[in-house]
């Protein structure tokens, strides 16, 4: 066969070792494989490079992707998919192999329809964000990461009895907030899934701060981990709290950290190598066998998709997926009631 692969929208730590997953089991069963430039940009400019072992040793331990990324809207456009539709039968592509999250999913679903080709989908996104995988690439590390900046948040934070406001990436998710957020002992843990009025937030927070700076608490730090998903600005939050301080707890600073692209660069965890290279060994079983139109997720719950040979991993159409992703943000997926479920329960604990 001749698979090419490509990793497109925000980068994540792993999927290098993914493209060198998906290139090393096609060389040893004899497959010719290209790395596509750019994401969805380079496949309708045709920028396929054929890639050898050479090509691939010890990429696994880079962050980003070593094939580049890029967001191209014009893949929602009849157009730009005819232009991928002529490179890939240019350069006689049998397998497409797409990496990444949300958005190139839905491209890769489209593209499904399209090409004269299969089209398979690894999910790869920080934020956790895709449907029917438990883990997407990229997750476990974003997590270390934000665990290590407010570890080190912390260490300042105490030295100086302040209040601090994290945010973290997620777009509309709140999955980082709350992984990193219980991990850090935050004390109040803010995501969009579960909108609060602004008032009613400020309330609950200026409550948290007056008990834990309270002589009879004694603690030294606040953190509060606040998601990109929750839409009062960070400022503005801060703001509002320091307007109070003075009576909340006399002598106390706030400030804010927004972690930012931080939290999406680094050197991939092991974990999330070995999720990679197990969705990446899968997904070329998956184009030797003739399958399109699917994903291959990690550790998905039994009632989406078929099984592979590999145990943590099954097979799910991409039509699914993408029905299942709207529903862990709009709240009604399973996955979303058990997170929220959870942290409500250990709220109460947190603000202790
Ligand atoms: O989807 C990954 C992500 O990092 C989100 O967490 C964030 O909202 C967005 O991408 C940022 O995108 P950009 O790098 O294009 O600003």
């Amino acid at each position: 066969m001749r698979i090419a692969v490509l990793t497109s929208g925000g980068d994540a730590p792993g999927m290098n070792a993914a493209l060198h997953a998906a290139a090393k089991v096609s060389i040893a069963r004899g497959h010719d494989i290209f790395g596509v430039r750019d994401g969805y940009s380079g496949l309708m400019a045709g920028a396929f490079d054929p890639l050898g072992l050479r090509d691939i040793d010890g990429i696994s331990r880079y962050g980003g992707t070593v094939l580049g990324s890029a967001r191209a809207p014009e893949m929602h456009e009849a157009a730009g998919r005819a232009r991928a539709r002529d490179a890939i039968v240019e350069h006689r592509i049998d397998g497409l192999i797409v990496i990444g999250g949300n958005g190139s999913l839905t491209g890769a679903h489209y593209l499904a329809a399209e090409l004269p080709c299969a089209v398979v989908g690894i999910p790869a996104s920080i934020d956790n964000d895709v449907g029917c995988t438990r883990a997407a690439i990229g997750v476990d590390t974003a997590v270390n990461t934000i665990v290590e900046a407010c570890d080190r948040i912390t260490d300042t934070a105490t030295a100086h009895r302040r209040v601090f406001i994290v945010e973290v990436m997620g777009r509309e998710c709140g999955f980082l907030a709350m992984r990193a957020g219980l991990a850090v002992e935050a004390d109040a843990i803010l995501y969009g899934e579960r909108a609060v009025p602004e008032d009613e937030l400020v309330d609950r927070l200026r409550g948290i701060i007056r008990r834990s700076f309270d002589p009879a608490r004694g603690k030294r730090r606040v953190l509060i981990m606040k998601a990109e998903g929750v839409h009062i600005p960070t400022v503005q939050l801060v703001e509002r709290l320091r307007a109070h301080m003075d009576e909340d707890a006399p002598g106390v600073n706030v400030r804010e950290t927004v972690l930012g692209h931080v939290v999406r660069g680094g050197r991939p965890s092991q974990a999330d190598r070995v999720i990679a290279q197990r969705l990446a060994f899968a997904s070329i079983l998956t184009l030797e066998q003739g399958k399109t139109d699917a994903m291959l997720g990690w550790e998905v719950p039994t009632s989406f998709g078929e099984p592979t040979d590999d145990a943590r991993v099954r097979r799910v159409g991409l039509a699914d997926v993408i029905a299942e992703s709207k529903r862990l943000i709009d709240g009604t997926s399973e996955v979303t009631i058990a997170r929220l479920a959870l942290l409500e329960h250990v709220e109460q604990v947190l603000a202790l």
